[in-house]
């Protein structure tokens, strides 16, 4: 029996992680740190379901709560996917995004190395590589050069990981993911935003010339990925995760309205984000080849599988919109 911190853990991946680790391995304990933020539901994970689950309502930059944590349990491994991840809000407010991501994982780090845990991999994106022209695909090799507060406090927190491995010789791994989207994703980002705002008859708010193009990954992928990096990964590597799904994001809300049988005249041009990256793209065949991993579900599959998971979930999303993310929706769209 393993048992695993996971950090994050009530937001919409590390939900995901969680419940798939409940569903099929029952050799790995979870122990959940999540601070709630506007991001998290605490009524994704049922505690019933699962053996050995803690729970813990805590900031992860906070030093002596998140001691008491180690000191309390035997951790072996450590999974960080607490973050701030959406770049809206990072060009409004970065500094959350600082504490969050970078002192956060700082913290991580060193209670982790104190504790001499097992194994820590850190969740990270494509978005720290920066931004791609027409052609080409991020590779482990391409030199980090972040462009939004978000990208760039994830890629300071992925060099503070690397740095552990190098000057303490700690066991330390890193993924780096396309675009998710699938069950239980706040609805702030494209895909859930799409679909909710198509249902509900409200404008979608496509930025720029809507042309931008990111890979799709479906969260199911990602996890099993992540399972694999964890437990099959080489320290001190860094491992893409693709979903071998690009495309342009005016195409991809077209594709969801007609799915969803409603008007293209839903599209609402507004004005670009702020230093939108124009296209991300992954070579993730280090993954493929050393782990043996591939994405199994397509774009279009992926896409009916989340749709009719925010069809059948009403009451989820509905708290949301009608609470908090009401008055966000209005400050991020309605006041840009
Ligand atoms: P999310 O915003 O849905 O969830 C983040 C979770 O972290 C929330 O439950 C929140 O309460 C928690 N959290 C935030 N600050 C915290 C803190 N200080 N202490 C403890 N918990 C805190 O994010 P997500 O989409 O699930 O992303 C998870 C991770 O995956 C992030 O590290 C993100 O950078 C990375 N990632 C996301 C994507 C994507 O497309 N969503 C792609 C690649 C990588
Ligand atoms: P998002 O889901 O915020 O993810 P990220 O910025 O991390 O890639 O955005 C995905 C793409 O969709 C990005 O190019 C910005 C664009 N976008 C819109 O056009 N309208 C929206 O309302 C949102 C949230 C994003």
């Amino acid at each position: 029996m393993k048992t695993c911190l996971v950090t994050g853990g009530l937001g919409f991946i590390g939900t995901n992680f969680i419940k798939y680790i409940a569903a099929n391995r029952k050799d790995i304990a979870i122990i959940n740190v999540d601070s709630v933020t506007y991001a998290a539901n605490p009524c994704n994970i049922d505690e019933k379901t699962m053996t050995g689950y803690k729970f813990y309502k805590l900031d992860i930059a906070n030093n002596d709560e998140l001691g008491n944590v180690f000191n309390e349990n035997n951790i072996d491994y450590v999974v960080n996917f607490a973050a701030e991840s959406h770049v809206d809000r990072s060009i409004m407010n970065p500094a959350i995004f600082v504490r969050t991501n970078i002192e956060g994982t700082l913290n991580l780090l060193k209670l982790s190395l104190e504790h001499k845990i097992e194994k820590f991999l850190q969740i990270s994106t494509d978005e720290v590589y920066g931004s791609l022209g027409k052609d080409g695909l991020f590779t482990e090799m391409t030199p980090l050069s972040p462009r939004s507060p978000y990208s760039a406090s994830k890629a300071s927190a992925d060099m503070l990981v690397m740095s552990f491995f190098h000057t303490y010789g700690m066991p330390v791994l890193t993924t780096r993911c396309s675009n998710n989207y699938g069950q239980y994703q706040f609805p702030e980002k494209l895909i859930p935003l799409t679909i909710i705002n198509a249902l509900t008859g409200k404008e979608i708010p496509l930025y720029g010339d809507g042309k931008n193009i990111r890979d799709w990954i479906y969260v199911d992928d990602h996890v099993r990925g992540v399972l694999d990096v964890l437990e099959k990964g080489r320290f001190g590597e860094v491992y893409n995760i693709g979903g071998r799904s690009e495309m342009q994001n005016i195409d991809i809300i077209t594709l969801i309205l007609k799915k969803l049988n409603k008007p293209l005249s839903l599209i609402k041009y507004v004005k670009d984000r702020a230093g939108h990256d124009r296209r991300y793209a992954m070579d993730f065949s280090k993954i493929t080849k050393e782990l043996r991993f591939n994405p199994q579900l397509n774009l279009n599959d992926g896409l009916d599988l989340t749709i009719s998971w925010y069809l059948k979930n009403e009451d989820w999303w509905k708290k949301i919109i009608s609470g908090d993310y009401r008055h966000y929706y209005k400050t991020m769209y309605e006041m840009r």
